[in-house]
């Protein structure tokens, strides 16, 4: 953790995967999550890492994992990472028809619960679950792959949810995900983020830290 109420979440889709304990540790000391992107070739057409690359790279690195699960049936699969010791454990909203049952039992297995939310998906219908969750997931592309262009219209249903979370008193943290460099970070802190996920921008930079500081700077200004 950097002290900072901004997290800052690089995502390892864009690092060497041949390489991930190295390029986490490229990362020590500037970035507060690791995002791993877990997809199963069904829920989304792309296919990446599962439940033994979490348990290695937990072994690997203390930087707390934010594992998104782009996967179909969450309620087998995702206590599972909360039990390999995820940080946070999101789960998308699409994949099943009982959120926060996964939640209930994502959080007794001992991990943060988050709700991811596509890019179709309206935020309405999961308003009231709300409650159940630490985070919120709003993407900012179409889930499914890295280096995608940042969607700035998807920031409505940010500034929904920080509204709603406000109007609720819910301590919820809102992490936006696709696309966030530093030229969209602003306006997603802007419009009530405070966890980014960011693949291209770090991992494809000369310096990942550096970038990840950057990051952090145009967002903790964008707040103040
Ligand atoms: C895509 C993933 C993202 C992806 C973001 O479905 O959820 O986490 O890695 O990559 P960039 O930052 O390159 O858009
Ligand atoms: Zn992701």
């Amino acid at each position: 953790m950097t002290g900072s109420d901004m997290i800052i979440a690089p995502s390892m889709l864009a690092a060497d995967f041949a390489r991930l304990a190295e390029e986490a540790q490229a990362v020590r000391g500037a970035a507060d999550w690791l995002h791993l992107d877990m997809m199963d070739n069904h829920f989304v057409p792309n296919l990446t890492v599962g439940l033994p690359v979490v348990q290695s790279l937990r072994a690997a690195t203390s930087i707390p994992l934010d594992c998104h699960l782009m996967i179909e049936d969450p309620a087998r699969w995702a206590p599972g990472y909360a039990e390999a010791g995820a940080y946070n454990v999101s789960i998308h909203a699409e994949a099943t028809d009982d959120p926060a049952a996964v939640a209930r039992d994502v959080k007794a297995a001992g991990a943060l619960a988050g709700l991811a939310i596509d890019r179709d998906t309206p935020l309405d219908p999961y308003l009231e679950i709300l409650p159940e969750f630490d985070l919120l997931l709003i993407m900012t592309i179409k889930a499914g792959f890295g280096g995608q262009k940042f969607l700035p219209e998807l920031l409505e249903k940010v500034r929904q949810a920080r509204r709603s979370a406000a109007s609720g008193h819910l301590d919820l943290r809102i992490e936006v995900d696709g696309g966030i460099s530093a030229d969209t970070i602003e306006a997603a802190a802007e419009a009530g983020a405070d966890a980014f996920v960011a693949g291209t921008a770090v991992y494809g930079a000369d310096d990942p830290a550096a970038a990840v500081r950057n990051l952090r700077k145009i967002a903790e200004s964008a707040r103040s």
